[in-house]
């Protein structure tokens, strides 16, 4: 794109590579000039370091050679050396000013599209069908829509993939325990919620009664031999589930749609000629009556090579076999470029083995890359496994009810607010507070749940974005009749304005920063620091009570475009930005 807006960062990385080249000759001008973010000026530079050792010169003359040779006094207020030879950078003002009237003209607010759009499949969410979405689900749903949500803003296809686990042995007993019930008329049922104490059910009489138990491998095996009657219940169930996990992405603002899944009985065909395949090509081999592939690399503690089981002993497929086939089909019906899987850390070394056997068999060719972008657990206070009072795993259901209630007990005192508003407002600030939480958290890692630490509106939270949002919209309806905010009119003058429009530059860097790292807590982070910057830019400089009306009409678009950014980066994590609150 010929107008995409550059950041002082790429700016003035492209005027020290002219430097480079001017001082120490063309072939140098290709190194990165490491230009960072600094906590003594707005940037620093630490390319004189590594040139100085390619060149054998002292870092501090480097750093002054390159001065001399750097044609940058439209940027740059004051450039300064220190220490070893860090080059420290004060921005213009002006030249800030000009940025930023462009990037509030601009629809992207800077955000740049990437160079080169991919198609990235991104797998997340996928439960299993029968079984009733548990806290567990939390983090692939959110982190995995958080990352398509980024991913498509950056220009990229994102095809979404719900792989729910609706196949395998345990169909036979659900589908016995559906017709003693009555059949597929029970079922509209449980797509109401009914889902766990339907499987408890079917798993108990399975346990208990062999006649029950008996009768569910034979319908197994009629499953798997594709008869239609059996088929038909066994749609019945998936269908029941899809549409109990369909409200509660419709609940959590989950973008999954329906048509996004595809499940792992989709793969069933694909199957046994993958088998065959893999069989005749030697990349599998039998062992002890399992089909294998033995990826190189994969030990066990005992040094012996840990296998991808293709085709169990008992001549069934399992869960490897059906990634296997997945990976294929992403990669070469789906043409996915990027392949993300957003399931939890326990499942590291499964993908890491089908990853690499399927590149093996060349099921996925060179230039695909595949993924896991695993994350931690959630955790209770106890730092155990978040479970109910009675010991059962916590439904998710119960979690965002939990939420909205205590959400709600905090608004009590809102009289100002209509009974029906206060609902909406604790709907909105609870689902903010439990994904902030957990996209703010480093993706690997544990976090415990804390309600009143979540649900605080102050401090690095959910609803802290959501109230600076709303009050920076309450600010803008008090604007006079016919005042508009003008773009052009920015003047940054204050310390405090020229911290504001450094951090507002960065945006395009910390949506940029999510795309290729996969870690959303980097742009939970930025939009911190931005809040947190607009509301110390708000104590020291008053924005409709500025003294001038110059002055005025430059803080009203800072506040516009900060809103606009908070807005934007809230749309990308997923929560909303309630203009009243
Ligand atoms: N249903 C699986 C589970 O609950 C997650 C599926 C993840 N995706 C995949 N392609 N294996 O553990």
């Amino acid at each position: 794109m010929t107008d995409a807006i550059q950041s002082p960062q790429q700016e003035l990385a492209q005027r020290f590579q002219q430097a480079v080249a001017k001082a120490f000759g063309p072939e140098h001008a290709g190194m990165d000039p490491l230009v960072r973010r600094s906590d003594r000026a707005d940037l620093q530079a630490n390319l004189a370091m590594s040139l100085g050792k390619a060149l054998k010169k002292p870092p501090r003359e480097v750093a002054q050679a390159l001065l001399s040779a750097l044609d940058a006094a439209d940027l740059c207020e004051k450039l300064e050396i220190a220490g070893p030879g860090f080059i420290n950078v004060t921005l213009k003002n002006e030249y800030l000013n000009g940025l930023l009237t462009r990037t509030l003209g601009d629809e992207r607010l800077g955000v740049p599209t990437s160079p080169e759009p991919q198609t990235v499949v991104v797998d997340y969410a996928s439960p299993n069908v029968a079984k009733e979405m548990h806290v567990g689900h939390l983090r692939p749903c959110v982190i995995g829509d958080c990352l398509v949500r980024v991913l498509a803003f950056a220009g990229h296809r994102v095809i979404r993939q719900n792989h729910i686990g609706d196949w395998g042995t345990p169909f036979g007993m659900l589908i016995e325990h559906l017709l003693d019930l009555g059949g597929a008329d029970q079922a509209s049922e449980l797509s109401l919620g009914e889902l766990d104490a339907f499987y408890k059910a079917a798993r108990k009489k399975f346990d208990s009664d062999e006649t029950f138990a008996e009768r569910a491998r034979q319908r197994v095996v009629s499953l798997q031999g594709g008869d239609e009657p059996t088929l038909g219940l066994w749609r019945v169930l998936v269908e029941a589930s899809t549409q109990n996990f369909q409200k509660i992405f419709a609940r959590l603002g989950v973008t999954m749609q329906p048509q996004d899944t595809r499940g792992e009985s989709f793969y069933n065909v694909f199957l046994p000629e993958i088998a065959h395949d893999l069989q005749s090509r030697g990349i599998a081999q039998v062992q002890e009556g399992a089909l294998c592939v033995f990826p190189p690399g994969f030990k066990n503690r005992e040094g012996e090579p840990l296998p991808v089981i293709v085709r169990k002993s008992d001549g069934g497929f399992g869960y490897a076999a059906t990634d296997l086939a997945a990976l294929r089909f992403r990669a070469q019906e789906l043409r996915g470029d990027r392949l993300l899987y957003v399931v939890g850390s326990p499942q590291a070394q499964h993908f890491a083995m089908v990853f690499a056997a399927a590149r093996l068999a060349g099921y996925v060719g060179e230039h695909v890359r595949t993924e896991h972008v695993g994350f931690g657990s959630v955790l209770g206070q106890d730092r155990k496994m978040m479970k109910t009072r009675s010991g059962d795993t916590l439904r998710l259901l119960e979690l965002l009810d939990e939420g909205k209630e205590r959400a709600l007990a905090e608004l009590n005192e809102r009289a100002d607010l209509p009974a029906e508003d206060r609902v909406a407002l604790a709907v909105s600030l609870s689902l903010a507070a439990i994904k902030y939480t957990d996209l703010s958290s480093d993706r690997i890692k544990d976090y415990v749940f804390d309600w009143d630490r979540m649900l605080a509106a102050e401090g690095n939270t959910g609803p802290y974005l959501q109230y600076a949002q709303a009050r920076q919209c309450s600010m803008l309806r008090k604007l006079e009749p016919g005042e508009v905010i003008d773009p052009a009119a920015i003047r940054i003058q204050h310390d405090r304005e020229h911290t504001l429009a450094l951090l507002l530059l960065g945006f395009g860097a910390a949506v940029t920063d999510v795309e290729a790292s996969l870690e959303p807590h980097k742009l939970c982070s930025y939009l911190y620091e931005l809040a947190s910057a607009f509301s110390s830019f708000y104590q020291e400089c008053p924005v409709l009570k500025a003294g001038t009306a110059e002055s005025r009409a430059s803080r009203v678009a800072l506040t516009e475009l900060t809103r606009r950014v908070l807005v934007q980066g809230m749309q990308l994590l997923g929560i909303d930005a309630p203009a009243r609150m």
